[in-house]
Parts: structure tokens; sequence; C-alpha cells
């Protein structure tokens, strides 16, 4: 066991927990954040995908004690804490009907706005790209591919302030 300092959402934690526990069991288990959802717990499906330091990264592969001072946002990050208005990019998902059972949501989600935050006009083929380590058991994908073009349109990476933390 180590005390840990990690950074989720904007707000800085201490955690007394094995430096090798994944940061996916350390974000549900101890700061209760279980939007992050985990299935395989191997990197095959996507379910656990954060953004850390900006980038989709499948959070059951990485260490706890490896991503110190990184800056971890969740699915939670996403909607304003103050409006609890959700963000665009989960408006697009909504309105596209780009999820059933939601399972691997929170996954898409992120990646879809690391995508978009490195590239806001993607073309088809980079958005399949950009996804293609997150798994749906549910959709196919089509509505998926609708909701993250119908987020491009909305989200603007240059004025939007992220939702929840800074
Ligand atoms: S739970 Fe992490 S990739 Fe499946
Ligand atoms: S909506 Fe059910 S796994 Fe994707």
């Amino acid at each position: 066991m180590a005390e840990l300092s990690l950074t989720v959402n904007g707000e800085d934690h201490t955690v007394d927990v094995d430096p090798a526990k994944p940061l996916a069991d350390v974000l549900r288990d101890e700061l209760g954040l279980p939007g992050t959802k985990q299935s395989c717990s191997t990197g095959i499906c996507g379910a656990c995908t954060v953004r850390i330091d900006g980038e989709a990264r499948k959070s059951c592969l990485h260490m706890a004690g490896a991503v110190e001072d990184a800056d971890i946002r969740t699915v939670e990050d996403l909607v304003d804490g103050e409006t609890n208005e959700l963000h665009p990019v989960q408006e697009a998902f909504l309105e596209e009907f780009s999820f059933q059972c939601g399972f691997c949501t929170p996954g898409f989600l992120n990646s879809t706005l690391s995508l978009l935050d490195e590239n806001p006009n993607p073309t088809e083929e980079e958005i399949k790209d950009a996804l293609h380590g997150n798994i749906c058991r549910c959709t196919g994908y089509v509505a998926i591919l609708e909701g993250v073009k119908a987020a491009a349109e909305k989200y603007d990476p240059e004025t939007e302030v992220e939702a929840a933390g800074d």
C-alpha cells in the first residue's frame, strides 16, 4: 500500500492503495466514480476509457501509481456541475440514439472528446480509427458514428469550457 496523489476531474485526491492497482478500480472503488465501466479488464473492450492528459486511455491498463500528477478525466466530468447541463458530446449521442444499454457509452464519450479536442472536423475514417478500441455489443456502430458526427457539429473545443472541472 502507498499514499498516492491523483488529480481526477480537476480535484486532488489522496488514496491509500496498492500502486499496482488498476486506475479503473481506484476510480470506482476508492473515489466513488462508477461512470467508468469495466468489462474485460484486459484492454480489449474500451468500456473503461478515460482521458489522461487529454488522451483517451484504457484505465484498466494503467496502474494507479503510474498516473500520479496526470490530469485524469472521467465521464462524470462531462456534465456541468453547476447547471447539470450535458456536454455537447453527450447531447449529440442522445439525439442520435448512439447507445442502447449504455454500458459502453462512457468510454465512447471519452474517446470522442479526445478525438474532437485534437481534430474538431474528423473524417469518417478518422472517427472509425479513433474509436477502434471501443466495443459496443448493442448498437452495431452506425448510430455511434452518427453521434460522433453530430458531436463534431455541436462541440467547439476552442470555446467550450471543460464542464465540471477547472
Ligand atoms: S475494461 Fe478496460 S478495456 Fe475492457
Ligand atoms: S450500448 Fe450496450 S454495449 Fe454499447
